[in-house]
């Protein structure tokens, strides 16, 4: 079974693809309102810290799992879970333990999906308004081109659309002419526009006010205030750190399931972080946040969600070149976009392949049409409505895209460092062009990081609860009562994907393994 998977080309097509995987919208849209409105400099703290403790281990424990699991034959997380945590506990506890992991990469990847492929079609649709200059108008305000955007279905459904099949065609072609040959265009290409961006925003003054200028933003996130440290921009930190490393997701794994059993694990987990930081930090850090300073100055930054869709835009009609910029901006998300999404509609391909037997191409196509289902409420809710509140989008994303990542993120160090143990260690080290030492993996992977996720899914469910995402009617919908139903509608459907996730891992691992299970 193991020799019918494919591998990954050459060591440089992998770096790149599961840099591709990480760096997304995470990095260029997430990080900088997230710094931004939660005290720039004092969210750095808590980020790096996160990073080291949790980031880092989680990262080696998801190469080892993938690179594991792909031996036996598996590209999805039920299997692979169940195999290490077996090596510690009885088959029937890890079938359970594997098939929560299952439940929650499956919800992750179909649900994640639904919203993520349509910011993706967002930033393509944004390319092609910047090219055409399709907002350097000002009789419209940014703002009203946004809701715009988002309730003409000519836009909002079109280039969604597009970018689903531009993901389509490429995951039919497999891991190496597929996923491998786009990410090796898409990243270097990612990186350029980067480094342009972050030159002109760094040599940007302000036209505006002369108190403000880009040096000004860069202060501003790179200044730690440890007085305005809380426990709020820790978990909003910790959070980012899950989402822009894509662990607790399922798709690290799954990658490293087309790795060789002797591919080196370490350094290539390293590699992978190293390149997302630098593009999250250095270039979405050095991007937006200081344009927008010297443009908008310090209430601008705050701009949340809307800082790339509405608040760039608007310094792109003033700048001088704005027309170009906006154009190099808007395509390079949509490179970072393009890149993740295909891990996680890739992840789904394989568990068609893996559990059902379905060949790839045919694969490709069922998973189409299962993200253009759950993507249309998402779609359908600013148009048919006439809002732009996007309820279903941050119901769904509350849970697939931040809690459920930190209870994966804690089921998978529990199977790797604590059920297999040892045994985990030697594995992750076999074939490593560094090792990690036992002293890292006892103090890191068995007390610190289980106890920092363990931490985290406290506060964050305490956070939750104050939040009222837990009831009945949850607070963010609370001022726009005809939107209840989306938010029910959301709930209905993560509760059934998360069902179905749950029996399908089930049955995946309970028939691969019956023997043992029923035996032992
Ligand atoms: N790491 C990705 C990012 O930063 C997260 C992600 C991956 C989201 C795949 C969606 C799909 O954007
Ligand atoms: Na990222």
């Amino acid at each position: 079974m193991s020799n019918s998977r494919e591998n990954w080309g050459s060591k440089i097509g992998l770096i790149l693809a599961m840099a591709g995987n990480a760096v997304g919208l995470g990095n260029f849209w997430r990080f900088p309102y997230q710094a931004a409105s939660n005290g720039g400099g004092a969210f750095m703290i808590p980020y790096f810290a996160a990073l080291l403790l949790i980031g880092i281990p989680v990262m080696l424990v998801e190469w080892n799992l993938g690179r594991y699991g792909g031996k036996y034959g598996h590209g999805t997380l039920g299997p692979m879970v169940y195999l290490q945590a077996r090596e510690g506990t009885k088959p029937k506890t890890a079938l359970i333990i594997g098939s929560l992991a299952g439940m929650i990469a499956f919800g992750v990847t179909l649900l994640v999906n639904s919203y993520y492929n349509q910011i993706i079609g967002w930033t393509l649709g944004y390319s092609f308004l910047s090219l055409t200059g399709g907002y350097m108008d000002t009789a419209q305000s940014t703002g009203a081109v946004f809701v715009n955007y988002i309730q003409t279905p000519s836009l909002a459904i079109t280039f969604w659309v597009l970018a689903l099949a531009g993901l389509g065609f490429a995951v039919m072609r497999g891991i190496q002419k597929g996923i491998e040959a786009w990410a090796k265009i898409m990243m270097p290409v990612l990186y350029v526009f980067g480094i342009i961006l972050a030159i002109r925003s760094l040599t940007i003054g302000s036209p505006v006010n002369p108190d403000w200028s880009s040096m000004k933003g860069l202060n501003y996130i790179w200044n730690p205030d440890f007085a305005a440290l809380s426990w709020k921009s820790a978990l909003a930190a910790a959070g980012q750190i899950f989402f822009t490393l894509s662990i607790g997701m399922g798709i690290i794994c799954n990658y490293a399931s087309y790795l060789k059993a002797d591919d080196d694990v370490v350094v290539s987990s390293l590699a992978t972080i190293s390149l997302n930081e630098f593009a999250e930090v250095i270039l979405g850090g050095t991007v937006v946040i200081p344009i927008a300073y010297a443009f908008l100055g310090p209430e601008g930054v705050g701009a949340g969600v809307g800082l790339s869709f509405i608040a760039l835009p608007n310094v792109f009609r003033t700048m001088a070149g704005g027309q170009i910029f906006g154009s190099l901006w808007f395509l390079l998300l949509f490179f970072a976009g393009f890149t993740s999404a295909i891990a996680m509609y890739n992840y789904l391909v394989a568990l068609l392949e893996e559990d059902l037997g379905v060949a790839r191409s045919k694969a490709a196509w069922i998973v189409f049409i299962g993200y253009i289902i759950v993507g249309l409420p998402v779609a359908l809710e600013p148009i048919l409505t006439k809002t732009a509140e996007l309820v279903y989008l941050t119901e769904v994303d509350n849970w697939v895209g931040s809690y459920l990542l930190i209870v994966l993120g804690l089921i998978e160090i529990i199977a790797v460092a604590w059920l297999m143990g040892d045994r985990a260690l030697e594995e992750m080290n076999r074939g490593g062009l560094w090792q990690i030492p036992s002293w890292f993996f006892n103090l890191f992977h068995k007390v610190l990081t289980p106890a920092a996720i363990a931490i985290l899914l406290f506060f964050s469910t305490r956070d939750y609860i104050t939040a009222g995402y837990f009831k009945a009617i949850p607070s963010f919908v609370e001022k726009t009562p005809q939107l209840i139903p989306w938010v029910n509608g959301a709930r209905i459907v993560l509760v059934t994907v998360l069902a179905v996730g749950f029996i399908q891992s089930y049955k995946s691992i309970s028939s691969k393994y019956k023997e043992e299970i029923e035996t032992n």
